[in-house]
């Protein structure tokens, strides 16, 4: 009895103090539980997301994630502004692969709930603050004529055919190139073509080519609108004789909005003017375009396609008065990719007013959002 008494009293000292000795050293006796909180966006975030992307949102290293694909800065505005929630939901929920990118992504679909998903990406948000950047959610498609309010990194080539008549064709190249929180730079280049020699010949050759810079006035994301000012200068560098340029450099001032609609529908609204600097060569312009679409999506995830009505007015000031014309233009635009960086677009141009004398033309886009990949990116 003694003698376990001893043993018991020995074994409790000798307890305590390798106890007190691996305190002192700092040794953890035990790792305390570690219940992640998934009810608010940060502890969702810090449980699912931050082993990768990190605390900061600045992504972990690589050497410590195990693999090479590299992972993107959140608190990068340049970056994070422009994507829209519903492609990051998309992303969180099916995994990389559902917009083209690398499977070391994971699909949180099963593990996390669609709020929770949601909360992740609430708190990604937080990483960029600063409000001068144009939120992806007021980027709307594209449509043909009317240009968007929102500034991009993308080049668009145009393709536009009268079906009717001479069978005049322009091939324009859009590049467009954002700088700053709101501010972007456009050029666009035309080649022209016309069968405007009586002996049938064609004419063929670049038109003139547009400078301009757009910027951002205001935007509001929660309410779904967004509104710009654009000036751009038309540099007579078309053969005026050829009828491939005006022959007169023209300022082209105009303001883009857009506005978001219920379920997935927009309206977008370009208003200018084109002001000619010799009124021999060229008109005075007024100009209006507008158009009214909806976003389709194959599946919950897939493929997009958003069919759009332009209406395209202009009223020209001759020096016999005022000449108005006025064309209608449905059209389809369809994501190529699964990243959705490659759309096409095709329309149908028909004249309204004057319909004898005015062509109906076929046009066809190629759009490439060349920040979010190369081309052959996310196919
Ligand atoms: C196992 C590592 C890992 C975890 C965990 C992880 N991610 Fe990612 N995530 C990545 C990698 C890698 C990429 C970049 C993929 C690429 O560029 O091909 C990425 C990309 C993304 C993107 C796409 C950004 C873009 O380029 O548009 C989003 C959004 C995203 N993650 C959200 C989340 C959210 C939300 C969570 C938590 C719910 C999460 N991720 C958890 C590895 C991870």
């Amino acid at each position: 009895m003694l003698t376990f008494a001893r043993f018991l009293l020995v074994a409790i000292l000798t307890g305590l103090f390798v106890s007190i000795t691996l305190i002192s050293a700092g040794v953890p006796l035990a790792e305390p539980a570690r219940t992640p909180d998934l009810s608010t966006p940060e502890g969702v975030y810090t449980a699912a997301c931050a082993a990768c992307h990190a605390a900061d949102g600045r992504g972990s290293p690589l050497e410590r994630v195990g693999f090479d694909i590299p992972l993107p800065d959140f608190s990068n505005c340049s970056f994070a502004t422009r994507e829209p929630d519903g492609d990051w939901f998309s992303i969180a929920h099916q995994g990389g692969p559902v917009r083209g990118f690398a499977d070391n992504m994971p699909a949180f679909g099963e593990a996390l709930t669609e709020e929770q998903i949601a909360m992740a990406i609430e708190h990604i948000r937080t990483f960029c603050d600063d409000r001068a950047w144009a939120r992806g959610e007021l980027n709307f498609p594209r449509a043909i004529s009317t240009e968007k309010a929102f500034p991009e990194d993308e080049l668009l080539l145009t393709t536009k055919i009268a079906v009717e008549g001479d069978g005049a064709f322009v091939q324009n190249v859009l590049y467009e190139r954002r700088f700053g929180a709101a501010n972007q730079l456009e050029i666009k280049v035309p080649i022209v073509g016309r069968e405007n020699d009586p002996n049938g010949g064609w004419n063929a050759g670049v038109g003139d080519i547009e400078l301009g810079v757009k910027r951002v006035l205001i935007q509001n994301p929660n309410a779904g609108y967004i509104l710009s000012v654009t000036g751009a200068v038309l540099v007579p560098v078309g053969d005026h004789e050829k009828g491939l340029g005006k022959g007169t450099a023209l300022f082209e001032p105009f303001v883009t909005a857009g506005f978001r609609l219920p379920r997935d529908s927009f309206f977008q609204l370009m208003v200018g003017g084109e002001l000619s600097t010799d009124t021999d060569k060229a008109d005075h312009e007024a100009f209006y375009r507008a158009v009214v679409g909806k976003t389709f999506t194959s599946g919950r995830f897939g493929r997009s396609w958003s069919p759009m009505l332009e209406i395209l007015g202009a009223t020209e000031f001759g020096h016999d008065g005022a000449e108005s014309q006025l064309d209608l233009m449905p059209e389809i635009q369809v994501s190529l990719n699964t990243r959705q960086h490659i759309m096409a677009n095709f329309g149908v141009r028909f004249p309204v007013t004057e319909a004898a004398h005015r062509n109906t033309q076929v046009l066809f886009y190629l759009l490439w959002e060349w920040f979010d990949g190369g081309f052959l990116d996310g196919w």
